[in-house]
């Protein structure tokens, strides 16, 4: 089946007893057994449940993976990958990914013992020159963020599997309607689910797909270990969330799209940054590796600071706020909200200025979106 009908069915039967379409929100957090280990499946709900099994298995359908694990955030989900690995082992990260990755590798499993280079995988050699004999690990998001660079998923793949290294993709801002990571080669794919999976800014969630046995074997162990697991009713609605996942898709798409091209011919504007545009640097690969290019922009708009605060706390259909992928549009400023765990130093390396504002383009109309950038434009001066 192909990814439009998955979205809508994968996972999900109607219920045996009624008939119920929608699969429902098992809120056991416990199952009753008809004698000692003589259960149907589920003994207890952070070990597994059964909405829980209905959007693990949509997901890894989605992912073109054979298994998928759902947690109660992306950061759990990043944490549970984390625990795959020992003291000493040495992980290459691309160096522009979410704050949040960032500050969860830097301060808390770099003091735990991991090894953490963190370096610009957009550059071709980038990752070879990273490597050392205790890597075991590549963690990349593309298009990365805020500075929406991309990363060939392909070519690491090529680098990670001659040295059995796993290859980790957060495909948070992309989702498997614009690209799969494990077709590409990737060992696993990890979500923040709270953004266009889910879509409607509502659940805050995280997700694991893999193709490979072994690995989640041992994921699903850690899954229960650790216990960063989501409730049902999260689930549910992250499941329904991703039946109008490539409608969704399209339409952000398509605003972004109009969006990035009236900015890159405003006189306000310094720079556009949005792999939609030919004058993003990796516009190419964009095109090859993407089915769109999404609907995240960055752009840098003249004057700094003052004049990017004007900006957001004047428009009114952008809701000035974190986190991105919802049907509303967000703006956001990188430096002051999503990056300030970022160091000064590495923000600025990266490009994280003070007049950088980040969008996150919902499914509006888009002369309203664009009238109220321009009343924002209007208030910077
Ligand atoms: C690309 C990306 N990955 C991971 C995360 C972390 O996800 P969560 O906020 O669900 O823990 C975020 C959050 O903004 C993100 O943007």
């Amino acid at each position: 089946m192909r990814i439009e009908t998955l979205a809508v069915h994968a996972g999900q039967e109607p219920d045996p007893s009624t008939g119920a379409i929608m699969t429902p929100v098992y809120l056991s957090s416990t199952y009753a057994q008809q004698g000692p280990g003589g259960h149907k499946g589920y003994e207890y709900s952070r070990t597994d449940n059964p909405t829980r099994t209905a959007l693990q298995k949509n997901l890894a359908a989605l992912e073109g993976g054979t298994h998928g694990l759902a947690f109660a955030s992306g950061c759990a989900a990043a944490t549970t990958v984390m625990h795959l690995f020992r003291p000493a082992d040495h992980i290459v990260v691309a160096d522009d990914v979410y704050g949040g990755t960032f500050r969860l590798f830097d301060a808390v499993f770099r003091p735990m013992g991991l090894e953490f280079t963190f370096a610009d995988l957009s550059a071709p050699d980038a990752l070879e020159r990273s490597l050392r004999p205790a890597t075991r690990g590549v963690w990349l998001e593309t298009p990365t963020n805020p500075m929406l660079k991309l990363i060939d998923i392909e070519a690491a793949a090529k680098v990670c599997r001659a040295r059995s290294i796993a290859l980790m993709v957060d495909n948070t801002f992309a989702t498997p309607i614009l690209q799969r990571p494990l077709d590409l080669g990737a060992s696993l794919v990890v979500h923040s689910t709270t953004k266009y999976l889910n879509g409607h800014s509502d659940v805050v969630g995280g997700a694991v797909v893999t193709g490979d046995d072994e690995t989640w074997t041992r994921l699903k162990y850690l899954q229960n270990a650790i216990g960063a697991t989501p409730g049902p009713m999260d689930c549910f609605l992250v499941l329904r969330g991703i039946k109008t996942l490539h409608l969704r898709m399209a339409r952000h798409c398509e605003n972004a799209i109009a969006i990035a091209r009236r900015l890159e011919g405003h006189r306000q504007v310094e720079r556009v940054i949005f792999p939609g545009l030919e004058s993003h640097p990796q516009h190419a690969l964009a095109r090859r590796q993407m089915r769109a290019p999404g609907g995240m922009i960055s752009f840098v708009l003249r004057g700094g600071l003052a004049r990017a605060r004007a900006c957001l706390e004047t428009v009114r259909v952008f809701a000035c706020a974190e986190s991105l992928g919802g049907v509303e549009s967000l703006i956001e400023h990188p430096a002051i909200m999503t990056h300030a765990s970022v160091p000064p130093e590495t923000r600025a390396r990266l490009g994280i200025s003070d007049g950088l504002i980040r969008l996150s383009v919902g499914v509006e109309d888009i002369e309203d979106l664009w009238e109220d950038l321009e009343r924002g434009f209007a208030a910077a001066g």
